[in-house]
């Protein structure tokens, strides 16, 4: 398999690599061609990472390419990995953040329209995820939107520990719990289909909305270990199916299901068979409470939207 991360210099990668070269993305049975592609200025670094992904053996590497050049990193690739993005500083507003992003993303999604397949698969991670997912699909027409994606998963796996922690419940019991909406502090944890004597208090919503960024503040960076290791997770179900089991996936909500915009990539409930086929659960009933907060969020995709809309 092809796989290329973008963002190939970042913490994120940095943690991921090691999960996806032992074997537990896509079994020790696949050989991953890992392509790393990342801006001029951080080839040095990038140079260092090679020198010590040799210096692992890892079981599952094929080739290894490091590069700063879009049409060798684009080409022929089966799945983007998309870390690369431009980061927040404290000066900069969510508008700011879109216009540095939407140059990157406008840029990869014109890249994967001319060099790579129409089956390649696409996770985006960097932020704002969902909107710059609906960039990078916008301007790679020729590729279904279906095989896009935007990671929710962190925010499921922060729920999960939440109420591992608060409501004594064990890891492995927790399962279809939801993420809905944009990832921002706008997004709406939801146990409804897991266990519907839970009602999750202000707190409770907080915490999940501000967890990424409470780890920004005590670490002075944005998460890697956790982020890599949704990723992995998020991928792995992607490939090997869910299990029956409903988990939350940015995507592009084109049919506009539960009555919600048919033109956002937006986190939802969905169930995954093997080989990558999402089947929108669009038959979950929503409670009132929790479909007025997606609504919320709602308008908070719309917001990004509209300025991407201005930037076209
Ligand atoms: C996270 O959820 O940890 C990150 O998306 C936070 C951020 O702004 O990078």
């Amino acid at each position: 398999m092809n796989v290329l991360i973008t963002g190939g210099a970042g913490q994120i990668t940095y943690a991921f690599i090691p999960l996806l070269l032992s074997g537990q993305v896509f079994g020790l049975n696949v050989k991953i061609n890992l392509i790393l592609l990342d801006i001029e200025p951080c080839i040095e670094r990038l140079t260092g990472v090679k020198f010590e992904i040799e210096d692992s053996n890892f079981n599952c590497l094929g080739d290894l390419t490091i590069t700063s050049d879009i049409k060798t990193a684009f080409t022929n690739i089966d799945l983007a990995i998309c870390l690369g993005g431009f980061p927040r500083s404290k000066d900069m507003d969510r508008n700011d953040l879109i216009s540095k992003n939407f140059m990157i993303f406008k840029q990869h999604g014109e890249a994967l329209n001319k060099y790579s397949s129409t089956n390649v698969k696409v996770l985006v991670v960097a932020n704002p995820a969902n909107t710059n997912c609906w960039i990078i699909n916008h301007f790679a027409p020729n590729i279904p939107s279906e095989n896009f994606t935007s990671l929710s998963y962190l925010d499921q796996e922060r729920l999960s520990c939440l109420l591992q922690n608060k409501y004594s419940k064990s890891s492995s019991d927790i399962k279809n719990i939801v993420i809905w909406g944009n990832h921002s502090d706008t997004m709406v944890p939801d146990t409804t289909y897991y266990d519907d004597t839970i009602q999750l208090d202000t707190d409770d919503i907080h915490y999940i909305r501000n967890r990424g960024s409470n780890v920004i503040q005590k670490r002075g960076f944005s998460s890697a270990l956790s982020a890599a290791n949704a990723i992995q997770k998020h991928l792995h179900i992607w490939y090997f199916g869910s299990d029956n089991e409903t988990v939350s996936f940015g995507v592009y909500n084109k049919t506009g299901c539960f009555n919600f915009p048919n033109n956002l990539v937006i986190s939802l409930p969905v169930k995954i068979s093997p080989g990558f086929n999402i089947c929108i659960q669009n038959d979950l009933h929503i409670r009132p409470n929790i479909r007025e907060m997606i609504n919320e969020s709602i308008v908070d995709l719309q917001k990004e939207l509209a300025f991407v809309l201005s930037l076209l």
